[in-house]
């Protein structure tokens, strides 16, 4: 199979963790007989730098006729003053609703070899963790009006947090369906005692539920969800939730895994495009120092794999090399400890590609 992939590297680690996720895919597109060719597009701070926008239209429609789109990661302290209109992560935004990427798949497994790494004790974490955030990626709070008033001198800033029926049922769907493929269990997380977007998405999530009977169906509001995560992870298999408690829940999730550098994630469309990135950001404090952990990168294209091409195999071979680096002992920093090899970020991809 021939495909093209929309490359943005964006900023920060961005560039060397994407490079190790190109290695990759390389090496499996040779061992499978398939050719990967690249379209590379500036996004966030870098293209700020170079064209005053952080994403050209150019730039935007090499995204939309890609077959998928990989990305590092945006921002950085240098863009924070920035104009709002063209921050580093309005591309971000912009590219998830442009290619109506409504459904954010975020797997949130704990790698067995790396129980010592979670900060939860063995007595919580010891049953493993495995489950499935699915986040309404294209609506809500994120892109809702917003503005800034000034009357008598005050500033008073309001953003609207919107939910439609169809936006609801169509993001629930993803999830039941993805349930229905895992542990058949689901947990739909609003904060339906305060707020009306929440109750309509409980009403309509549990109008789905009648049509997936063999899943089982559980209401959990958000502040709740964020506790049980870190009292009792296990119970959870699929979580489905709107577009910022996602942002926050994941983020969380993916701690007590040991390290937010593991977790890929895929934004998929109604069709095959997709978008696949690490969940982490582009931690400019170790931009540059061969430190980063590739790993949630290379993991994002195994995602690409499955959920774009239909590659099966493929996808698993990736998943297996990222294991056996991790059975034979390899370790990046963030999850590093005394009697492991430490390896960078280079040496890490290195390792994975030729365990394929
Ligand atoms: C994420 C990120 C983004 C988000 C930022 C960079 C806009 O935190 O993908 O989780 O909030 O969606
Ligand atoms: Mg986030």
């Amino acid at each position: 199979m021939k495909k093209n992939i929309a490359v943005l590297k964006g900023d920060g680690i961005g560039p060397e963790i994407v490079d190790q996720a190109i290695l990759v895919l390389d090496t499996v597109g040779k061992k499978f007989g398939h050719e990967f060719t690249y379209s590379y597009v500036d996004i966030g701070g870098c293209s700020i730098d170079k064209y005053g926008v952080p994403i050209t239209d150019e730039g935007m429609a090499i995204c939309k006729a890609s077959d998928s789109v990989l990305l590092g990661a945006v921002g950085g302290p240098k863009w924070d003053n920035v104009d709002p209109s063209i921050r580093p992560e309005k591309a971000l935004l912009a590219v998830r609703k442009e290619l109506g990427l409504f459904a954010n798949l975020r797997p949130t497994k704990l790698f067995p070899q790396l129980a010592d790494a979670s900060p939860l004790k063995e007595n919580i974490v010891g049953n493993g963790i495995d489950l499935m955030i699915v986040r309404e990626l294209t609506g809500g709070i994120y892109f809702g009006a917003r503005r800034t008033t000034i009357e008598n001198g005050e500033k008073t800033a309001t953003d609207e947090m919107t939910y439609s029926e169809h936006e609801i049922e169509r993001i629930g769907r993803v999830a039941f369906e993805s349930a229905r493929k895992r542990g058949k269990k689901i947990a739909s997380v609003d904060k339906a005692n305060v707020l009306d977007s929440s109750r309509l998405w409980r009403a309509v999530m549990h109008k789905l539920s009648e049509e997936y009977p063999y899943v089982e169906y559980s209401d959990i509001l958000v502040d709740n969800t964020a506790m049980q995560l870190v009292k009792n992870p296990g119970q959870f298999d699929v979580i489905v939730t709107e577009n910022m408690f996602g942002d926050i829940l994941s983020d969380e999730a993916s701690m007590l895994t040991g390290s937010i550098g593991m977790m890929p994630s895929a934004s998929l469309s109604s069709g095959t495009l997709g978008m696949y990135e690490p969940i982490h950001g582009s931690a400019p404090d170790i931009a540059g120092m061969d430190i980063a952990n590739p790993i949630g990168t290379i993991m994002s294209v195994a995602m690409m794999l499955r959920f774009s091409f239909d590659m099966m195999e493929e996808a698993d071979a990736i998943e297996n090399a990222v294991n056996k680096a991790l059975d034979d002992g390899y370790r990046t920093a963030d999850i590093w400890k005394d009697r492991f090899k430490k390896v960078g970020c280079k040496e890490m991809g290195a390792i994975i590609a030729s365990d394929l």
